[in-house]
């Protein structure tokens, strides 16, 4: 089931982020950006706090997947730099529990942060890792578009990643 998030989601999108830092040590190339110690509890609540406080005061979609009453998935779209010539501008971030990735969880949940980014935000961006090839077939399936590759933006011990920014028009 899609859904918006709830305040009841802390506990399972806390425990799904920390999942993420121990695959991390099986596969140095995983998508997402990480901090380089795992975040405290406390750090995740103020995390989640945020978000969910975003999603109502209309700063931020949050959509969540839920199977057998676990959150497994997220797709969050949060304002860039609020009240300012920016402020049209949603910078997003998904993430899905590895056992409940390549069900289309991710386009269902995309298409539904999108449809509720209407109105509220006129572009969408995101950074993709080059070497995530499913992700940036899914965001261009979806209507994303390339805007450019910086070389190294992520660094990991010796090793390099570059990112490719991509974006959404909303106003299109
Ligand atoms: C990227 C991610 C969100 C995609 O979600 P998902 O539920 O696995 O994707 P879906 O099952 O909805 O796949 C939709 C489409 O994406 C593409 N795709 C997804 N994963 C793919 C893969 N590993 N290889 C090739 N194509 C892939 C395919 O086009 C697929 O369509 P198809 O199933 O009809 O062939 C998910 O894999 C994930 O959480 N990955 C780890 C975190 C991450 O990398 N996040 C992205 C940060 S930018």
């Amino acid at each position: 089931m899609i859904r918006e998030i709830k305040w009841q989601d802390m506990s399972d999108l806390i425990e799904n982020y920390y999942s993420y830092y121990d695959e991390l040590n099986e596969n140095n190339g995983f998508g997402i950006s990480f901090y380089d110690e795992k975040p405290s509890y406390v750090k995740e609540i103020q995390w989640f706090s945020d978000l969910y406080v975003e999603t109502i005061s209309g700063d931020a979609v949050a959509v969540v997947s839920e199977e057998s009453g676990k959150v497994v998935g997220l797709c969050e779209i949060t304002r860039l730099r609020p009240k300012s010539d920016m402020g049209h501008i949603g910078t997003l971030g998904i993430a899905i529990r590895k056992e409940y990735r390549g069900r289309g969880i991710g386009r269902e949940l995309l298409k539904k942060a999108l449809e509720l980014s209407e109105g509220k935000f006129l572009i969408v961006k995101l950074e993709v890792f080059t070497i995530n090839n499913g992700a940036i077939q899914l965001y261009k399936e979806m209507g994303f578009k390339e805007a450019g590759v910086i070389p190294k933006s992520i660094k990991r011990g010796d090793k390099f990643y570059d990112i490719m920014q991509m974006f959404y028009d909303l106003t299109k």
